[in-house]
């Protein structure tokens, strides 16, 4: 059996290097029109950063494992065609700024269909439109000069998280295959879910009908959203009551219903899935007419947006109402630890709304490049996973520089920030970082990670998110 992935991504790259890595028996060639990319897959630097991916691709590459631009030819030998595009926010026309842009779906299936002269299962793996595989089987179908080959489409989205996706892929709480109800349906689900039983236990496999499953997805991502904007909201009425939002988070976590994870309230939640999926729900819901039910899911988006602008508002009015030309250290900009993606990170909203107040900003993150954030701070929202945009300079990002460790950000500084949960933020030799700072010395904790009682006793002035002064 050959599988073949297009999009050599986040998604891409770790799951095909898992199933080649549990299923010797099988060659996994993933593919990209991104020549840097593919190069990066096969030298010693992935072009990822994601704990123990590392050794997964190297016990597989040259093996049974194989990264390629040659797209043409190994989707022409696949059997099983793994879909693993970006499927970003449209940023014009009809739907901007909600609907999913599936131009690099669309793209993918007419040359799947080009270039076919055998049957196929095409498997959709980037995260879509309930209802996409309807319009990607007329695609298809219409475009395949062969009509011997006969094309299935299944649905099998992906659950995994940044940071944690080798973890994630190894132990699945799940496995989605979503399949057509028909004979034929039914017996490609059963091929797709050999290969997961390689080493995941069939009762862990659920299989649906295909929109289910593409809309489980969809919802999956709104309602783990939806959980970080209620704590969210709870953070900011706990600021203005005394209440601290970890231990309202620990009390409601031990009731079995509600469950302890995914409680952490934060500067806000980023990732490339979590907004454009919901905007993507809300968009549906509005062009079925479901008017109210758009309005709900949608309300997840603005408490992310409050919460990052509440966090802005607090540090400003913290610093006596005024930061311009002040320093501030930003400590973390990936949007989440253990990654080094940037994608709708919580930290771009926050450093343009400080530099919107004139401030200076002194960035140090562990894994993110200069480069990355220069280009983030110069784009505008949703142009972050559109190829075409370029990063061009914006005056504002003078007053932007990036360090090599955090104490040489902290020097000087007025204020930091704690934006992104690196394990290391919490270890760091703060009675050096307060005699190196501007006094009176501001901490902002946007994760609460730190020791708050121990920066007070060093002279700090702390604000925690959700917790009294
Ligand atoms: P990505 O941008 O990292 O990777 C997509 C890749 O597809 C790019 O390298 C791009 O060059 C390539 N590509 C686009 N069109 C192509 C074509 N016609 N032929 C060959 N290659 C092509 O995106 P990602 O983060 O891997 O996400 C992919 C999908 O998976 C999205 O739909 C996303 O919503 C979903 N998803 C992402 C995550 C995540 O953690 N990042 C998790 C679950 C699901
Ligand atoms: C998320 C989902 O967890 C995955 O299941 C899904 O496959 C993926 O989106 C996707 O479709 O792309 P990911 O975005 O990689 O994964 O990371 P998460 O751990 O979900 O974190 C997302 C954001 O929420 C981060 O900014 C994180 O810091 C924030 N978060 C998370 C909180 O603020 N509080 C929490 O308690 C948890």
């Amino acid at each position: 059996m050959k599988i073949v992935c297009i999009g050599a991504g986040y998604v891409g790259g770790p799951t095909m290097a898992m199933i080649a890595y549990k299923c010797p028996d099988i060659q996994v060639v993933v593919v990209d029109i991104n020549a840097a990319r593919i190069a990066a897959w096969n030298s010693d630097e992935l072009p990822i950063y994601e704990p123990g991916l590392d050794d997964v691709v190297k016990a597989a590459r040259d093996r049974n494992l194989f990264f390629s631009t040659d797209t043409h030819k190994h989707v022409a030998e696949g059997d099983i065609i793994f879909v693993s595009v970006n499927t970003p926010t449209k940023t014009r026309g009809v739907g901007a700024g909600k609907a999913a842009d599936l131009t690099y779906w669309e793209g993918a299936a007419r040359m799947i269909a080009s270039v076919s002269t055998s049957s196929k299962i095409v498997v959709e793996k980037s995260t879509v439109p309930v209802k996409t595989a309807e319009a990607i089987e007329k695609v298809l179908r219409r475009n395949c000069a062969d009509p011997n080959v006969h094309f299935e489409i299944l649905s099998n989205p992906e659950f995994l998280a940044e940071g944690t996706a080798i973890e994630d892929l190894e132990k699945p709480d799940r496995v989605l295959i979503g399949g057509k109800e028909t004979e034929s349906g039914q017996q490609a689900i059963q091929v797709l879910k050999s290969v997961y039983e390689h080493w995941i236990p069939a009762e862990r496999i659920l299989c649906a009908n295909l929109w289910s499953a593409e809309l489980s997805k969809l919802t999956a991502n709104a309602m783990l959203a939806q959980r970080i904007s209620s704590i969210n909201s709870i953070s900011a009425l706990c600021e203005a009551t005394g209440a601290d939002v970890q231990q309202v988070a620990r009390c409601i976590g031990t009731d079995s219903r509600i469950g302890p994870k995914f409680l952490n309230a934060s500067v806000g939640f980023g990732g490339s899935c979590f907004q454009k999926d919901i905007l993507n729900l809300v968009y549906i819901c509005e062009t079925v007419g479901l008017k109210q039910v758009a309005e709900y899911w949608h309300s997840v988006v603005h408490i992310n947006d409050y919460q990052k602008q509440r966090f802005v508002e607090r540090m400003i009015e913290a610093m006596f109402n005024t930061i311009s030309g002040k320093k501030i250290a930003v400590l973390g900009f990936a949007f989440k630890k253990d990654t080094g993606d940037t994608r709708e990170t919580p930290a771009i909203d926050v450093c343009k709304g400080l530099m919107a107040d004139n401030a200076r900003i002194n960035i140090y993150d562990p894994k993110v490049t200069e480069a990355q954030i220069h280009n983030d701070l110069s784009l505008d929202k949703f142009m972050w996973d559109h190829p075409s945009a370029s990063g061009t300079k914006s005056p504002r990002q003078n007053s932007v520089t990036c360090f090599k460790d955090a104490y040489s950000a902290c020097q000087d500084a007025h204020g930091l920030c704690v934006l992104t949960e690196w394990d290391e933020f919490k270890t760091l030799d703060y009675e050096r970082i307060y005699a190196s700072m501007t006094k009176p010395a501001f901490v902002f904790d946007g994760r609460n990670i730190l020791d708050h009682t121990r920066l007070r006793s060093l002279g700090f002035v702390v604000y925690a998110l959700g917790k009294p002064l």
